[in-house]
């Protein structure tokens, strides 16, 4: 019979399991070497999220939360933008920068959130409330899901924005764990839910955290905004994966933290904070469309773009690209 692990056993695996994948991040040379000489012939820029493996944020120029890389998409020179992360944040990129081409490395890499609105619905909640409702998209959606919204918004900025509509009711779609935190936030909006989960955050449970928090009682917890309601209500700190770094690094004193969001953050955490020790959910958790985002992929598409480019249909184009940019003027406020 397997001996079963004591709390502290499979916290601490969890960390050895962080520690390995930040260590996994050395790239050789020749390989950078190549990569900035591709980038020079195709004009590149190379944008990637926090959760792409180690060794992509490692040659990328920008490493951003959703919201970082949809803003400085707009004001870079090249005219090549390499988006290493999922299919939503190329849409984006290329409805906020038409006249630029946008690759995907990895163009299956999908964000399964994204698809999780009915248009019956938005539909349902407009014919409710009529011009005192906005419909409020986390950017974490597709093209189309967009054009039938009024503002994108995104976890680093959602309670911000939320907070300056001047409508009371909110459809906030598709995540309704973000949903959630923003009406908690937001005691004086009527805010509509939609089912809309990010699989790998609700994976993350009340009893992962309460075993970690047993093995580690000194370390701060730091949570997204996507993980439930109960695990929330753990968090010493909630918010982007932005926002959870920003924390770890503004905070010296502290030299642990219980970290509750996808295990990619580490590569930079560690970067940051390389005197503290980070604590993943033993199940360490993983976004397996991220994940696809890998170097030998990007070398590829850098070589080669053919079938990389992110296409926005023309007819939605127009109207999806309104509430990003109305989410760029909020933000900008
Ligand atoms: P951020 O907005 O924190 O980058 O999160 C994006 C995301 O997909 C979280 O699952
Ligand atoms: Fe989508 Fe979740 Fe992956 Fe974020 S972590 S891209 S919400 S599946």
């Amino acid at each position: 019979m397997t001996k079963p692990q004591t709390l502290s056993e499979s916290a601490g695996q969890a960390c050895v399991a962080t520690k390995a994948a930040a260590a996994g991040a050395a790239v050789p040379d020749d390989v950078r070497a190549q990569i900035e000489r591709l980038k020079r012939e195709q004009d590149a820029v190379i944008l990637a999220h926090y959760y792409v493996p180690p060794e992509v944020q490692t040659v990328a120029d920008h490493v951003g939360d959703s919201f970082a890389l949809a803003r400085m998409a707009v004001d870079l020179p090249q005219q090549t933008i390499v988006l290493c992360g999922v299919e939503f944040m190329g849409e984006s990129a290329k409805l906020l920068n038409p006249t630029k081409r946008v690759l995907l490395p990895e163009p299956a890499a999908d964000c399964p959130m994204a698809h999780m609105v009915r248009k019956a619905d938005v539909d349902a909640a407009r014919a409710e409330y009529g011009d005192d409702l906005a419909v409020v998209c986390y950017v974490n959606s597709t093209a189309r899901i967009k054009t039938w919204s009024d503002v994108c918004v995104t976890s680093s900025n959602a309670v911000k924005i939320c907070g300056e509509l001047p409508q009371r009711n909110l459809l906030f779609i598709p995540d309704q764990n973000l949903g959630r935190y923003v009406a908690e936030q937001l005691p004086d909006k009527h805010v509509i839910l939609n089912k809309g989960y990010c699989p790998r955050h609700m994976m993350i449970d009340r009893a992962q955290v309460e075993a970690l928090e047993l093995a580690h009682p000194d370390a701060s917890v730091l949570a997204h905004p996507e993980c439930t309601e109960e695990v929330l209500g753990e968090a010493d700190y909630i918010g982007s994966t932005k926002g959870i770094i920003e924390f770890a690094a503004s905070h010296p004193e502290v030299s642990e933290f219980i970290v509750l969001t996808v295990v990619g953050v580490v590569a930079e955490l560690r970067r940051l904070r390389s005197d503290a020790t980070f604590y993943f959910p033993a199940t360490t958790p993983t976004c397996v469309n991220m994940a696809m985002v890998t170097l030998p992929k990007l070398l590829a598409c850098l070589s080669d773009p053919t079938g990389h480019e992110v296409e926005v249909p023309g007819e939605l184009a127009p109207d999806a690209k309104l509430p990003l940019e109305r989410m760029l003027d909020y933000a900008a406020r």
